[in-house]
């Protein structure tokens, strides 16, 4: 990988040790995928905050590179606990104090501790055709399909150091010969409901694996919906990028047609919503939402559908987003119904990242694939998959 002068000297440690160790990883990332050269970077996403995944050894790296800065705007993926309000999460003391000495070694470096999977509703929106470096999956199928800026699926330590030295390797999804569709998928099914769409992600990523899917039939989609069927597919398979015909940007500007076709039907729809669900009962004890983070429109609905009635007892409804989009919920009175109604809003965290089995929770409703696809194995608790308005009418007993 070609270097500018200025880059070898920071490689060779005269710009600190910080930027020394940062060009390192950028430089071995480089030549592992045959890279040209560094590219500038708009921005990075950092992944790899909670201290369930970090634990001691993780915080200790993050505080060897003090005495230095970020040179691009830099966001941080959702923490282990809400920052503030912990202790109505029930988190204990030595935990939070554990996490939140991780948020100071991330703010000393200059990151905005934004704590969000969303950082594209918390301040962090690149623009079409921008490069930026971010970790958390599905944030990254997010940029690149639905923004049209252009990241790779970074780690968390490659995304900071590309945010310490404000530059990336120029490969993958950089380049835009590998942004070409290379799997066509017909959707032959009706989707209805935000959960739909992260079925459909969650089927199409298990096939798609790394692949690029092309989608057609699916002639409107919200945001939130895009926001699920990309954090589904990430994580059921690695897509980073995906393109759903006349709604998403880089659509148009597709010239090949891939060879392999599937289609995904309402058996497919159906069997799932199933194989999601991990749970033997429908019972649960708690029912959440925000996977990835809710937009302010989503906690709008909940707020809408709770009002008036009360979470049933012994049940708990948490609702996660960032700390951004939570409090202009919370001017809005969003919160405020949510909270009337026996829920909580939560923000900086999430059901996978933090401690769920500690805080009591053993069988959750989710309307995430992502969370469905994970709750067994990382927070290890039981799944019911089910849509947004189907998980409200369980926590009010609205069967
Ligand atoms: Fe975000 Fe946590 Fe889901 S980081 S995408 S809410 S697993």
């Amino acid at each position: 990988m070609y270097l500018t002068r200025a880059e070898e000297e920071t490689l060779n440690g005269n710009a600190g040790y910080t930027k020394q160790k940062a060009m390192e990883i950028l430089v071995a990332l480089g030549k592992i995928y045959e890279a040209d050269r560094l590219i500038p970077i708009a921005s990075a996403q950092i992944a790899g905050v909670s201290y369930r995944s970090l634990g001691d050894s993780g915080t200790e790296w993050i505080e060897s590179l003090a005495g230095d800065e970020v040179e691009v705007p830099t966001t941080l993926n959702p923490a282990g606990m809400d920052l503030g309000r912990w202790r109505d999460m029930g988190i204990p003391e030595d935990f939070a104090k554990r996490q939140l000495h991780i948020i100071k070694a991330y703010s000393d470096l200059g990151i905005t501790p934004t704590c969000s999977c969303t950082p594209y509703l918390a301040g962090n929106l690149p623009s079409f055709g921008q490069h930026v470096a971010w970790s958390e999956s599905s944030a990254v199928c997010y940029a690149n399909s639905v923004i049209g800026a252009r990241t790779n699926r970074e780690g968390g330590p490659s995304a900071l150091a590309a945010a310490l030295i404000g530059k990336t390797p120029n490969y993958g999804y950089h380049l835009s010969e590998n942004r070409q569709p290379t799997l066509q998928v017909y959707v032959r099914s009706k989707l209805k409901r935000g959960s739909d769409f992260a079925a459909l992600g969650f089927w199409m990523g298990r096939r798609a694996k790394n692949r690029v899917p092309f989608v057609s039939g699916v002639h409107s989609a919200r945001l939130e919906d895009l926001k699920q069927l990309g954090a589904a597919m990430a994580s059921s398979g690695g897509v980073a990028l995906y393109h759903v015909e006349g709604v998403t940007p880089e659509s148009r500007a597709v010239q090949v047609e891939p060879n392999e076709k599937i289609s995904f039907g309402s058996r497919e729809l159906r069997e799932t919503y199933e194989s999601l669900t991990t749970a033997k009962s429908g019972w649960v004890d708690l029912v959440c939402f925000g996977c990835p983070h809710c937009s302010l429109e989503e906690i709008q609905r909940i707020a809408e559908l709770v009002r008036g009635k009360k979470v049933t007892e012994g049940l708990r409804l948490w609702v996660f987003t960032s700390a951004v989009v939570r409090s202009r919920a919370e001017e809005k009175g969003f919160v405020q119904a949510i909270e009337r109604a026996g829920g909580q809003v939560f923000s900086d965290t999430c059901m996978v990242v933090a401690p769920m089995r500690d805080l009591g929770v053993r069988r959750m409703a989710v309307n995430s694939a992502k969370a469905a696809f994970y709750g067994p194995t990382v927070p290890e608790v039981d799944i019911v998959f089910e849509s947004l308005e189907d998980s409200v009418r369980m926590a009010t007993g609205d069967d």
